[in-house]
């Protein structure tokens, strides 16, 4: 019997496409250009499995134009370029990369955190500049971070990983989710359920930890960012399009908040010109998970998903249940 066929549609790290050569025939150039709609459709003519990666927009109309494809193995942990009902509609499954890059994606997240806050950015340039000539009393004067009131939009593994990081630092936590946590986390986290507008309202640092849904769709825009203290700090580790880049953009430009640090933009890899001029927007490239383990074991888990799926095993990460029976 001949191979099955699987398409990885872009560079992974090199154990995955060794585990799914030893198991099947793979289509992989290994380039980092990824592939087009009409050669996305072409190449994947013929695959049962695709390992996509966020750069993939697979809508419904595409998704209608695959012939075979049982199952997509998407490379990251969100899938908002997925559309998983039009895939459920057509039988197809869809896996994503949960847990894996929780602490690491958690490290970055404070990571920006404290370089927005402490300027490092700002601070780096400076001295290789050589602009640096003396000490001064409000020399690249920042906001503390020990003590501060940090508020979470999302409680789930990512936010509840960041929260325990500034625990460490002596943080007040406050959250808002549309569920509840578990009040055993919630004590252990020391972390507070409020509304939007009082997280907004109270707290001096605000982070992103919510997919990208039509409901979180601009969930932070002109109004929510007027809530804002003038001292606080915006970080979006989450997907771009949460944030409306503009009003933020605005935002910082009349330090209606006093900065902003994003790993993530509305229309990537582009970025809205304002955001690039402004010195507190401190911007990051969409690395959150890119530490060379979790790279690698996000690889390694979307390549498993794939294989269990073309395999008939119940893939470990599957997103829509329903088309497994
Ligand atoms: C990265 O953004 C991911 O969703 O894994």
């Amino acid at each position: 019997m001949s191979k099955q066929k699987i398409l990885i549609t872009k560079r992974v790290y090199p154990d995955a496409v060794e585990f799914l050569k030893g198991r099947f025939e793979v289509d992989y150039e290994g380039t980092n250009a990824g592939l087009g709609t009409e050669q996305f459709i072409e190449r994947a003519r013929g695959c049962g499995a695709v390992v996509s990666q966020l750069t993939d927009k697979l809508g419904a109309e595409v998704l209608a134009r695959l012939d075979g494809v049982k199952v997509i193995a998407n490379v990251a942990v969100g899938y908002d370029n997925v559309d998983v009902p039009a895939a459920t509609a057509r039988g197809i499954a869809v896996t994503n990369t949960p847990g894996v890059l929780t602490e690491t994606t958690a490290d970055f997240a404070f990571t920006l955190l404290m370089a927005t806050a402490r300027r490092i950015p700002e601070a780096h340039a400076f001295v290789h500049s050589g602009a640096w000539k003396t000490w001064l009393i409000d020399l690249l004067a920042g906001q503390d971070i020990h003590g501060a009131t940090l508020g979470l939009v999302g409680l789930g593994r990512i936010g509840a990983a960041v929260a325990r990081r500034a625990r460490g630092f002596g943080m007040r936590i406050l959250y808002c989710d549309a569920m509840a946590a578990p009040l055993e986390l919630e004590k252990e986290l020391g972390a507070t359920r409020v509304g939007m507008e009082e997280l907004l309202r109270e707290a001096d640092f605000v982070s992103l930890h919510v997919p990208l849904t039509a409901e979180t769709k601009h969930l932070i825009g002109r109004a929510e960012l007027a809530l804002m203290k003038p001292t606080a700090v915006l970080i979006n580790t989450s997907r771009g399009p949460v944030v409306d880049e503009a009003a933020l953009a605005e935002a910082l430009e009349s330090k209606t908040i006093w900065a902003a640090g994003l790993d993530v933009f509305e229309a990537e890899p582009k970025v809205h010109e304002k955001l690039l001029a402004l010195d507190n927007a401190v911007l990051a490239p969409h690395i959150a998970s890119a530490s060379v383990a979790t790279r690698r074991r996000m690889s390694m888990m979307a390549a498993e998903n794939a294989a269990a799926a073309l395999e008939g095993v119940k893939p470990a990460n599957l997103l829509n249940p329903e088309v497994w029976k």
